[in-house]
């Protein structure tokens, strides 16, 4: 194993009591670009995501199917969330899922080991509890119900009614771990991300945390408390511990120290508390070191509200990457929708861009210096030996752009600011071609303007050498085109091997690469399907 500790990203467990739907996707894509762009700049990665499996939400819907909550998990997860993965290219690492035992018994051992420590005890709750949250809210979270739900009590994540659930259980002492909290955001202001989702959690942790209730005695679909089976573990405590458990935590030491803590966990805001307060207490309870980073994207908007599988009007991932295609799926609500932010999807706005940023700015650009290349050069790259101020203002702006990306993706998370740098180097290759007119060049067949038209067409193959490079951890397909169309791989290796921020060194693509038209990258789109 590695000495260097790997860089570890990970998305939220998702639960399976449905199939996935455009908001999990996005949270999945999201760290999907983030593990792919540290591969790319040589790093060691680990990158885990899975599924969530216990818990009363799960036990219901598989009894409302008439089938065992195993059975239920197992068929979601076969049939439904390892496949959209697939299909979406994310490249996880690894897949946990809370019914394995690799991660049951370490659970157990974790539980265990902070009863003894003298961290839980034994206790009464009552209070209103949201299963689709599978958490107990305190009365100032709670709405007032409307229409069908007039005179109750509805969560205001879920805009359902909770349930008033009175139990004996365990408790963790959360209470005892606000100040050590405070400090830890004070001494790491990067810790949670956003500003506005650090802010949330601060305050929230300033007014004081209670004890946390970690163990449920009126179902058993869950871990057994292990020193006392009638109950079983809380479904958000089985779950955080999965960031640990899937890396070896008290089974694989080696990995374990060469993988833990996470660099980030991305999760939505809606689970931001439990990954920023709990999760990191119960850290600090068992003395292990705490993540990096917790970065809370926003919310998928559906006429006002929360996208979720009630309320999605129908519209699937796969239903938008068989009319868009895979890649420009990836990149649209990465584009479009300022990270940390909501945002609504629209087939128009979805269309639109399509068309102007992917179709015309980036897959024409691809098309056409194939095609001048093929037409002017018989398709083999000549030699650039005529360099000038034109080219000079091209390097630079790739060296911008190389800058901007690598930062803003790798580090700040800001995927829509690093997309943007890449087209607006995109753009000025674009400008730069209409301004040199190389089809006019060709016109003319003396010596120094066949140069000229040899420089002009290099530095666009080049520039589009580095796109694909820069694009690949979020359109790996059409970087993939584009690699084999600029006849790269002979020279240059793979282009995963490639590291982004060496992207900008100029001159790589060798003069004689054989460029070839290749497939079209963003074909024109059909009529938009009817519901
Ligand atoms: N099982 C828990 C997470 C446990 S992690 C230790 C859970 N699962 S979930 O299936 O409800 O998935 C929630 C996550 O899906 C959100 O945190 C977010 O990342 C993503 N999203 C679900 N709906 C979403 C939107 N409408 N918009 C954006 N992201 C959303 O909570």
């Amino acid at each position: 194993m590695d000495d260097v500790k790997a860089y570890y990203v990970t998305t939220p467990i998702y639960y399976v009591n449905d199939a996935p739907h455009l908001g999990h996707a996005y949270t999945t894509v999201a760290s999907d670009v983030l593990a792919r762009w540290h591969r790319q700049r040589g790093e060691r990665v680990w990158f885990l995501t899975g599924t969530d499996e216990h818990g009363q939400k799960i036990l219901r819907t598989a009894e409302a199917n008439g089938v065992t909550p195993q059975d239920w998990a197992d068929r979601l997860v076969d049939e439904s969330w390892r496949p959209l993965w697939e299909h979406l290219e994310i490249s996880n690492d690894d897949f946990i899922r809370t019914t394995q035992q690799r991660h049951t018994d370490r659970v157990q051992e974790f539980v265990q080991d902070l009863y003894d420590k003298g961290e839980i005890y034994k206790g009464g709750y009552e209070g209103p509890y949201c299963v689709h949250c599978e958490e107990y809210k305190l009365p100032g979270e709670l709405i007032d119900g409307e229409g069908e739900f007039a005179g109750q009590k509805l969560c205001a994540i879920h805009r359902k009614p909770v349930e008033i659930l009175s139990e004996e259980n365990y408790f963790f002492k959360l209470s005892e771990y606000g100040d050590k909290l405070l400090a830890h955001y004070a001494a790491h202001p990067d810790f949670i991300q956003p500003e506005s989702a650090r802010n949330e959690v601060v305050n929230f942790v300033r007014q004081g945390l209670q004890d946390l209730s970690i163990s449920r005695s009126t179902f058993d679909w869950g871990v057994p408390v292990p020193w006392d089976p009638q109950h079983v573990i809380y479904v958000w405590v089985d779950a955080l511990l999965n960031y640990a458990t899937a890396v070896g935590y008290n089974e694989n030491q080696e990995k374990f120290e060469a993988t833990f803590p996470a660099d980030v966990h991305l999760v939505g805001k809606d689970i931001l508390r439990f990954h920023a307060v709990i999760w990191p207490a119960m850290l600090m309870a068992q003395g292990l070191p705490l993540p990096g980073k917790i970065a809370a994207n926003g919310w998928l908007m559906v006429g006002g509200e929360k996208m979720s599988k009630s309320n999605l009007t129908g519209i699937k991932p796969q239903d938008l990457t068989s009319h868009f295609g895979v890649d420009a799926y990836r990149w649209y609500f990465l584009r479009a929708i300022a990270f940390g932010q909501d945002g609504s999807f629209s087939w128009e706005d979805f269309t639109a861009r399509y068309t102007s940023e992917l179709a015309n700015d980036y897959g024409n650009l691809a098309s056409r210096v194939a095609a001048m290349v093929g037409r002017y050069f018989d398709g083999a790259l000549p030699e650039a030996t005529a360099d000038g101020e034109a080219e000079q203002a091209i390097r630079e702006g790739l060296v911008k752009a190389v800058t901007e990306a690598d930062h803003r993706i790798g580090d700040a998370l800001d995927f829509q600011g690093g997309i943007l740098a890449v087209f607006d180097f995109v753009k000025q290759v674009n400008g730069y071609l209409t301004e040199q007119e190389p089809w006019k060049v060709a016109k003319d067949p003396s010596p120094e303007a066949r140069a000229r038209l040899a420089t002009i067409l290099c530095t666009a193959a080049e520039s589009l050498r580095a796109v694909a490079v820069l694009l690949n951890p979020l359109m790996p397909e059409t970087s993939r085109k584009l690699w084999d169309s600029l006849g790269a791989e002979p020279s240059l290796g793979a282009l995963a091997d490639q590291r982004v921020q060496e992207a900008a060194e100029w001159g790589k693509l060798p003069a004689g690469s054989t460029i070839t038209k290749g497939a079209v990258l963003f074909p024109r789109l059909e009529e938009k399907p009817t519901a």
